[in-house]
């Protein structure tokens, strides 16, 4: 897939730029010829020795050297690439291309340059979260810069979660799908609901699940990877809004609803939300008290509130409900404690979906709220039980069956 490709990789301080020298030499084995450029912080990390020796090419890593400016121009070094790949790119770096500074030979050849750019991010979670570096990858995102990762798990910095730079594995999988036909969903619709609802008691109280987002938020970020115009609806969840997804964010199944029926049409819809199946029928205006002692009801053993329920709307069966606005492909999931397969396939015809993801959910299974999920794929009558994997890699092959169905012109 990458084979003959030139690639121009940008190498920024972060304490992921050792696995940078790994990424060079995979790409070499793909058949890659790889130029680097090493920021004063990468550096401090790894040495132009190493990167040099791995390249088989000279390292750039100065504006102002008046050899390689006769030797190879920055303008000249940014434009023989294929691509340019920026891994890592940590939270500074990517704050100076959003901005579009210049003021090394990297930022230097990003604006000089006519190549795509595609980066691997690196930093801590709160990094990662900041509203800054969110704005700053919206901008990039915006002008079709394209990413990888970062994923989740242990931090160089002793703290745990989202921020880790790809595996390389992956970001040679980005690359070589960068050069594969174009994407493969370019031109398709699709719409995803993660995260749970939330339904009012009172200004104060809710009801609502333990649903984290994570599978649905990466089954957006899957498809949007593809090509695929993507629009996620989620509910409140903790995870960052997936790059290069349009999302909406919304609190009650209501609005889940309505925000769904205004992304149509779509080719591909994903209901990957734990819908709160009911709501409050006549949520309170103001706080409901309880009585304080000594007055009427106050009693101990007083009766707590009798909150009434009604059904919301089946957002899933909505979107499956045969029209003209019904999307080629629906996709339901189905989080079961028990009978998981069975309970699935019978929600399969219940809400009239094309298809079903199943899994157990039962509190020995340690999938909710977790990383990793075991699901079973139900088409018709088929089921293919899938071994445990991340969520991330249950979102890819989704999105890969997802790819192969709609193949095709649109
Ligand atoms: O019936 P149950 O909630 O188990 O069905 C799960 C599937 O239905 C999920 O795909 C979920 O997103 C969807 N659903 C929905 N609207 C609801 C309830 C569930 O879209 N009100």
């Amino acid at each position: 897939m990458v084979s003959g490709k030139r690639i121009l990789l940008i190498v920024t301080g972060g304490i992921a730029a050792y696995k940078s020298l790994d990424l060079v030499r995979r790409l070499r084995q793909g058949g890659a010829s790889v130029r680097a450029i090493l920021t004063k912080g990468g550096a401090e990390f790894i040495t132009p020795l190493s990167l040099a020796a791995i390249s088989g090419e000279k390292v750039y890593g100065d504006l102002f050297s008046l050899t390689d400016e006769s030797e190879m121009g920055h303008i000249r070094l940014s434009r023989q690439a294929d691509l340019v790949v920026v891994a890592p790119a940590t939270a500074d770096f990517i704050a100076k291309m959003a901005m579009g500074l210049a003021d090394d030979l990297a930022s230097t050849a990003l604006l000089a340059t006519d190549k795509d750019v595609l980066i691997a991010p690196a930093m801590n979670e709160k990094m990662w979260q900041h509203p800054a570096t969110r704005q700053n990858m919206a901008a990039l995102e915006g002008r079709g810069v394209l990413s990888v990762g970062p994923g989740a798990g242990d931090l160089a910095c002793g703290e745990e979660g989202w921020g880790r730079m790809a595996e390389v594995p992956e970001i040679i999988e980005a690359i070589g799908a960068y050069f594969s036909t174009g994407a493969p969903l370019s031109g398709r619709r699709a719409l995803v609901t993660s995260g749970p609802t939330i339904e009012a008691i009172d200004p104060v109280r809710f009801i609502s699940n333990r649903s984290s987002g994570k599978q649905g938020h990466a089954i957006a970020q899957a498809l949007a990877r593809l090509g695929a115009e993507t629009t996620l609806i989620a509910g409140p969840v903790s995870e960052p809004d997936p790059a290069g997804v349009d999302v909406v964010h919304i609190e009650t199944a209501a609005d889940m609803l309505s925000a769904c029926e205004e992304a149509l049409p779509v080719d591909v819809a994903v209901c990957a939300a734990a819908v709160s199946d009911w709501r409050v029928k006549n949520p309170a205006t103001r706080k409901i008290k309880k009585s304080p002692p000594g007055q009427k009801g106050g009693k101990k053993g007083e009766k707590p509130p009798v909150i009434a329920l009604e059904e919301n709307p089946d957002i899933l069966a909505r979107l499956s409900a045969p029209g003209n606005m019904r999307p080629a492909l629906v996709i339901g999931f189905a989080a079961e404690t028990e009978d998981c397969v069975d309970n699935a396939k019978a929600k399969l015809v219940a809400k009239g979906c094309d298809w079903i993801v199943a899994n157990d959910v039962s509190a020995e299974t340690g999938i909710l709220g977790g990383d990793d999920n075991t699901v079973h794929l139900i088409i018709g009558s088929v089921v293919e039980s899938w071994p445990k994997m991340s969520k991330q890699a249950v979102a890819e092959r989704l999105a890969t069956r997802i790819r192969d169905h709609l193949a095709g012109p649109p």
